[in-house]
């Protein structure tokens, strides 16, 4: 009999919708070039300004806001390069970019490439011991260098714990300043409400394959009036700021999921909550000095995500063995190159770096079941045991749920290399 799949990997992507799926197969069936002026150019412009118009309404923009792009981290390296760049073209004085110690390699890498090329001093911001950005340093660096902040990049919620961050006061303390904040909410729109117009925000980064549209659609939200230069130069698409001709499928499935997500966000969103409760509860009932990175907290997290701390673990040997017994999900952070490298967001939230060896995040979407759940936590305490047998085989000593206890095995190495982390 064939397994049965449990899939709790909704952060790295969420399967794809079937309406999406048969919406984009129409457009695929329909021939020609959307710049084109003949009748089936003219047919697909109006599908792609019709998709353009639904990805707005379902993000709080106006359609001449939507920057169409492959995906998150094509919106998010536009975002922290283009504005920056145009920002300095109006002031050079600019010189100064802000980003988090939590974000997504899809904005530190181009900060450091900006950084590293001699275009910003990049200053990147702590977070405290639950992963959410400290404002008042912040604050602090707004007021020590007035005028020379070209760029605040804040993610809304992190793709590894779920943490969401602060953005109302950060945005608050940004405006004051006259600095405009981007932020990359690619793991937001399933369960949060993201809607330009209402947070002040200049520019905001949406990948589909987190709503049920496939990997490689996206789009950057850019409030009107924000200037912005484009990373690439061709065609006039995109307003001259993303060229390249239109693949109006993808946009046709990214404002078919998208609509869909946003229909049923507060009932997922609720349904979510409820499941992430008892997935905690149950788990550190099972598993002994079970940790949840960023708190058990509604209303700080994101309502499906949770990366679990299992003392005496390694990520990957957990990872493997769930997926033997036919569940998904993913590790905090991945192996480079064989060798594994702390979670740089772990690192950052001062998390113990033997403790973050252990990390295994869940992440539940809109096709989750209290089955699923189920399934995790009566697998649970036995690959947590295996996984602890195999970790002491390897490097003997005290470990956690034998003798010893955490802090006789732990032995605190901090990392601030960033984890390649699926999703
Ligand atoms: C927070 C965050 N930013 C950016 C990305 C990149 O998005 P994409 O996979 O669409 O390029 C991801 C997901 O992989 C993410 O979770």
């Amino acid at each position: 009999m064939e397994q049965r799949r449990v899939y709790l990997d909704h952060a790295a992507s969420a399967p794809v919708l079937p309406a999406a799926a048969t919406a984009m197969a129409e457009v695929l069936a329909m021939p020609g070039n959307a710049s084109s002026a003949h009748a089936e150019g003219r047919a697909l412009r109006r599908v792609l300004e019709d998709s353009r118009e639904q990805v707005a309404a379902a993000l709080g923009a106006r359609p001449e806001e939507v920057l169409l792009t492959s995906g998150g981290t094509e919106a998010d390296n536009l975002a922290v390069t283009g504005l920056v760049r145009a920002r300095q073209r109006e002031d050079a004085r600019r010189r100064r970019l802000l980003v988090s110690a939590v974000e997504h390699p899809a904005v530190l890498e181009p900060a450091r490439r900006l950084a590293a090329d001699g275009v910003v001093d990049l200053t990147v911001l702590p977070v405290d011991e639950r992963g959410r950005l400290d404002v008042g340093a912040l604050e602090g660096e707004l007021a020590r260098t007035p005028g020379q902040v070209a760029l605040v990049s804040l993610m809304w919620a992190n793709n590894e714990t779920g943490v969401l961050q602060p953005l109302d006061d950060v945005v608050a303390a940004c405006a004051a300043a006259g600095v405009p904040v981007h932020s990359d909410a690619v793991q937001a729109p399933a369960t949060q409400r993201v809607d330009l117009a209402a947070s002040g925000l200049a520019a905001v980064s949406v990948s589909g394959h987190k709503v049920g549209a496939p990997v490689g659609t996206g789009a950057l939200l850019l409030r009107r009036g924000t200037a912005l230069a484009p990373l690439a130069v061709g065609g006039g698409h995109e307003r001259g700021l993303r060229p390249g001709s239109s693949p109006v499928a993808l946009a046709r499935g990214l404002a078919v999921a998208l609509t869909a997500a946003v229909a049923e966000r507060d009932e997922v969103g609720g349904r979510l909550a409820a499941l992430r409760a008892e997935l905690l509860a149950r788990a550190a009932q099972q598993v002994s000095d079970l940790v949840v990175a960023g708190g058990h907290g509604l209303g700080t997290s994101l309502p499906g995500t949770a990366l679990l701390l299992l003392p005496g673990c390694d990520g990957d040997a957990l990872l493997y063995l769930l997926d033997a017994r036919g569940i998904a999900v993913s590790t905090g952070s991945a192996c480079s190159a064989g060798a594994p490298t702390a979670s740089h967001v772990l690192a950052a939230m001062g998390v113990d770096g033997d403790l973050a060896r252990g990390a295994l995040r869940v992440s539940l979407g809109r096709t989750s079941s209290r089955a699923d759940v189920t399934a995790l936590l009566d697998a649970l305490p036995e690959v947590v045991a295996a996984a602890r047998r195999a970790r002491a085989a390897t490097a003997p000593g005290p470990v956690p749920g034998t003798a010893g206890g955490l802090r006789g095995a732990a032995a605190p190495t901090r990392s601030r290399v960033p984890a390649r982390v699926g999703g």
